[in-house]
């Protein structure tokens, strides 16, 4: 007898512009959405906003991914979504949030990026995924859904 078929996890990272300003009802409304749906498709990961634009890590079952994704391409509240980086993975690297939110305030010192050059637009994945993973560990206030 074969043994059962395991689902498929996949990482999914992509860069958007904002259209208009974005504010906190933006964001808010956004990460509402993100939270209850999220939780219920398995779904995980983190979303940077600010300075114009969003980046976002999304981390689940395959189809679900794919689903959420074409959903957000979709979305008016951005434009010019750019697909950076797609994986399988073994296990998740941002398992913590169904949806966690990080600020990109200029005026913080932390979220220089570590290479002043770093643009999301023009980056590989792999490095903005590291970029990522550095405003966590320099512990940027996350707000959680
Ligand atoms: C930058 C950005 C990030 C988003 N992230 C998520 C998300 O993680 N999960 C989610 O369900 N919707 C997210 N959305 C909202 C979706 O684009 C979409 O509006 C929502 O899933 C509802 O889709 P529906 O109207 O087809 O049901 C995001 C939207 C934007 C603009």
């Amino acid at each position: 007898m074969r043994s059962p078929v395991p689902h498929r996890q996949v990482r999914l990272l992509y860069v958007s512009r904002a259209v208009g300003p974005q504010t906190t009802t933006v964001t808010t409304g956004i990460l509402l959405q993100a939270q209850s749906h999220n939780m219920t498709q398995g779904i995980t990961g983190v979303l940077c906003q600010g300075q114009g634009f969003f980046l976002q890590v999304l981390e689940g079952e395959r189809n679900s991914v794919n689903a959420l994704y074409r959903r957000i391409c979709a979305d008016t509240r951005h434009q010019d979504v750019t697909l950076l980086h797609y994986e399988d993975m073994q296990e998740r690297q941002f398992g913590q949030w169904s949806m966690a939110l990080i600020h990109l305030s200029v005026d913080d010192p932390q979220v220089q990026m570590q290479d002043p050059a770093l643009d999301p637009y023009t980056a590989s994945g792999p490095q903005v995924l590291r970029q990522l993973q550095h405003w966590l560990a320099a512990g940027l206030p996350i707000q959680m859904p």
